[in-house]
């Protein structure tokens, strides 16, 4: 036991990312339905991942965001493009790091306790999916290693649910 924790402990961001990417592969390989894979991929993130509050997914319905599986406290139903980060990722096609999301105009809050949070936008080709959100209670909890690993397995995703 003692052992298992410090290796947690001393695993690097980008080998917790690593590990996620192996585990999220196996996890959605041979699945194709969007809602069965999104419910496992925010499950595992969820547990894997300290410092966060809030992990799920927002899917474009042709006309706004509306949100898919996640995990935590219940949440906004329905976010029109460009509006909050989620919003803001997908209209930009890019992915949103706020570090203060008080300091983000039009923030939208659905969980209190949220003082950090990262958005990727989810694009097959030129198709927008939806967005992958992850909140956080800690300020500044993610940074460029956060967006590179959160590109990654968003990028496991989008290919195992690809028509
Ligand atoms: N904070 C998001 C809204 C979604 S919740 O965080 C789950 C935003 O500003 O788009």
């Amino acid at each position: 036991m003692m052992f298992a924790a410090t290796q947690l402990e001393t695993e690097s961001k980008s080998e917790l990312y690593a590990g996620l990417a192996e585990q999220a592969r196996g996890l959605l390989a041979g699945e194709r339905d969007r809602i069965a894979n999104a419910a496992n991929f925010a499950a595992l993130v969820w547990y894997a991942l300290p410092g966060i509050n809030w992990c799920g997914f927002y899917f474009f319905d042709g006309t706004e965001l509306v949100v898919g599986p996640f995990q935590g406290k219940p949440a906004c139903v329905r976010i029109a493009l460009g509006k909050g980060v989620c919003g803001m990722a997908a209209a930009k096609r890019e992915t949103q790091v706020v570090k203060d999301v008080h300091a983000f105009a039009g923030h939208i809050a659905c969980d209190s306790a949220s003082r950090s949070e990262i958005v990727v936008p989810l694009v097959d080709g030129e198709r927008l999916l939806g967005v992958w959100d992850v909140d956080s209670p800690e300020l500044a909890r993610f940074d460029d290693e956060d967006r590179a690993g959160m590109q990654q397995l968003c990028a496991i995703f989008v290919e195992s649910v690809r028509g």
